[in-house]
């Protein structure tokens, strides 16, 4: 299976839902934000045209034009401050706001990815690692996107006045764009020849830090070294400085020519409408102000687009994959999950590979798991059976087969509703440094709060000794980084973490994958005893619950009504304690080496 990542979507599409996104946010405020900002651009651009009704309204002897044109040019002006006030203000507010709104967008949709797929392959893992990172600064992708909207229309504004007197004048705003091309290429230009005398200038520092500090300063003198020394020195830095002052010069002719292209370009614009075409005085007084500013505007438009282009869009392209992906991860769930299982959980020629890789670390699993039951599942390290659990609470999707409950498909079953109805502990188990009811109550969380809920859940775990021993029982802060905290052992901390797999009271699923591997194997057995006691009898019973129970210990696995011996992604056996003890195979092999040990 190829890893590659799939090509990010397109910018088009990506702009248009941060759009929407950000609409759905703050409508009221983007609109002012967006609007202002891209209007704020429009009275500069018109200052000419204003300049240009003036002059020729002074010509004709118009008084009443040209006291409006005065007055449109003073509105522009006081248009232009105000415009430019309230968008800053409204970007900035709506940047705020946005944050949040993004940042949630993207939690909750890596949330609503069912499987942790994307928290396992590596380049899934970058992208997300960068979006995190850009997630916060996203909100600036809107202010970057009006602005250079405005950019754009004042350059559009300022050329189509220009081509209003003659279209030829278009020809001055193309030769304005080799004075920005050059700008541009300038700074990088000049960056390239600076690291490329850098060695040169390395040099030259060290040989001077050589002649002038204290360490090297003996030998400097018996060997008389010192005078060539510096000038060494000097040669190095003119060296450097050569190289740099060589490209300085030839980027500086660029610009120059470039310059004079465009100023002789503006020049005869000029003249061309003051004598070709005839122009007024007002014509020729537009041509002067909008085509002085012509080089400015288009590279501020470059500069404006370049930005959007290297920072923003990039993000909000991350962030549609985001949104695609979670889409695509969201199966179709048309099928409810029982309120109990009468039939059982049944595999049916279930494989897996992990998302990335090659082997099968499953294969062709085909499996009854019998409602009430309380399964066991042994193999050696790297077996499959946590994977095996893994596929049975959908954190992953399994890559052939299916995985029956009650005969239904589960993956067609609403995942938040699966996982309500499973409970369990795991072997890599993690410390909530919480207050113990809560670090033990997270395990249902509508019933965080209940302490007779937390108290039953302990007792279940038979972690009633851990409680016991701290010094405000199920108050007191687990975590001797915070206040009043304390830090308990890690077979407590293992304990902690099982009565929160056991919170839920009716689950459809248990699954308990060597949660007791720090405890003595006395407690585990005695724990698992009661366990499964209760389990084949009350609440179990009712709910027709399946305990999947994986241990190295025989004599806990032992207790199971059934037995899985998983065996290089397959399963090698199939059964009861004594149906595998009195065939003989891997099992009864196992068991044997085992029960001698305790002999
Ligand atoms: N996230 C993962 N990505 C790739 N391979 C994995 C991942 N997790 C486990 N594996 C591999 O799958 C195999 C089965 O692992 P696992 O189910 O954890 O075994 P067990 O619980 O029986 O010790 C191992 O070879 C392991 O290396
Ligand atoms: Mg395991």
């Amino acid at each position: 299976m190829a890893s590659r990542s799939p090509d990010l979507p397109s910018t088009r599409v990506a702009l248009w839902r941060s759009l929407k996104l950000g609409y759905r946010a703050e409508p009221l405020l983007i609109v002012i934000a967006g609007v202002t900002t891209i209007a704020a651009a429009v009275p500069d651009a018109l200052f000419a045209l204003g300049l240009k009704v003036l002059a020729d309204a002074v010509v004709a002897g118009n008084d009443r034009t040209l006291v409006a044109a005065a007055v449109a040019l003073g509105a522009l002006t006081a248009a232009s401050w105000l415009l430019r006030l309230v968008s800053e203000r409204a970007n900035r507010r709506f940047a705020d706001r946005a944050t949040v709104v993004i940042e949630s967008h993207v939690a909750r949709l890596q949330a609503s990815v069912a499987s942790v797929e994307h928290h396992e392959r590596p380049d899934y893992l970058d992208r997300l690692s960068i979006l995190r990172d850009q997630v916060f600064t996203l909100n600036h992708l809107y202010g970057a996107l009006f602005v250079t909207a405005g950019a754009v229309l004042r350059l559009v504004v300022t050329i189509l006045l220009l081509m209003s007197l003659h279209p030829a004048l278009l020809l001055l705003g193309l030769l304005a764009v080799p004075t920005v091309v050059v700008s541009t290429w300038r700074a990088g230009a000049e960056r390239l020849a600076e690291e490329r005398g850098a060695a040169q200038a390395r040099l030259a520092r060290h040989l001077f830090t050589l002649a002038t500090t204290a360490p090297p300063g003996k030998e400097l003198r018996v060997s008389g070294v010192g005078p060539r020394l510096i000038h060494e020195r000097g040669a190095a830095w003119r060296r450097w400085y050569d190289t740099v002052v060589a490209a300085r010069w030839v980027s500086a002719w660029w610009q120059t020519g470039s310059w004079a292209l465009f100023g002789g370009a503006y020049v005869g614009a000029v003249i061309f409408v003051a004598a070709a075409i005839d122009g007024s005085p007002g014509d020729v007084l537009l041509v002067l102000a909008a085509g002085s500013r012509l080089s400015q505007y288009v590279g501020q438009t470059v500069q404006e687009a370049n930005f959007l282009r290297g920072f923003w869009l990039d993000a909000s392209r991350r962030l549609a994959w985001l949104e695609d992906y979670a889409a695509a991860h969201h199966k179709r769930a048309d099928l409810p999950v029982p309120t109990r299982l009468i039939d059982g959980i049944r595999l049916e020629g279930v494989s897996f590979r992990y998302p990335g890789t090659e082997r099968l670390v499953l294969d062709d699993v085909n499996l009854s798991l019998p409602a009430g039951a309380v399964v066991a599942v042994v193999g050696e390290n790297g077996a499959g059976k946590s994977t095996l659990v893994k596929l049975l609470c959908r954190f992953y999707e399994p890559s052939g087969g299916r995985i029956l409950v009650d005969g239904a498909d589960l993956s067609h079953m609403p995942v938040e509703q699966w996982r309500e109805r499973t409970a369990g502990a795991f072997q890599d188990f993690f410390r909530f440094e919480l207050p113990t009811q809560h670090s033990v109550g997270l395990g249902d969380l509508q019933r965080l709060e209940q302490r007779p809920a937390v108290e039953v859940a302990v007792a279940r775990a038979g972690a009633g000794d851990v409680i016991d021993r701290l010094p405000l029982g199920l108050d007191t802060q687990l975590g001797p980084t915070w206040p009043d905290g304390v830090e308990v052992s890690f077979g407590q901390w293992q304990k902690l973490a099982l009565a929160r797999g056991f919170m839920r009271d009716e689950p459809l699923l248990l699954v308990l994958d060597e949660p007791t591997a720090a405890l003595d194997a006395e407690t585990e057995h005695a724990l698992f005893e009661r366990y499964a006691d209760a389990a084949r009898n009350r609440e179990g019973a009712a709910a027709g619950r399946v305990t999947i129970l994986v241990s190295h210990r025989f004599s806990t696995v032992r207790m199971a009504d059934l037995i899985v011996v998983l065996d290089g992604a397959r399963v090698a056996e199939y059964g009861t304690h004594d149906d595998l003890v009195a065939r003989g195979g891997q099992y009864a092999e196992l068991y044997g080496i085992q029960a001698a040990g305790y002999r």
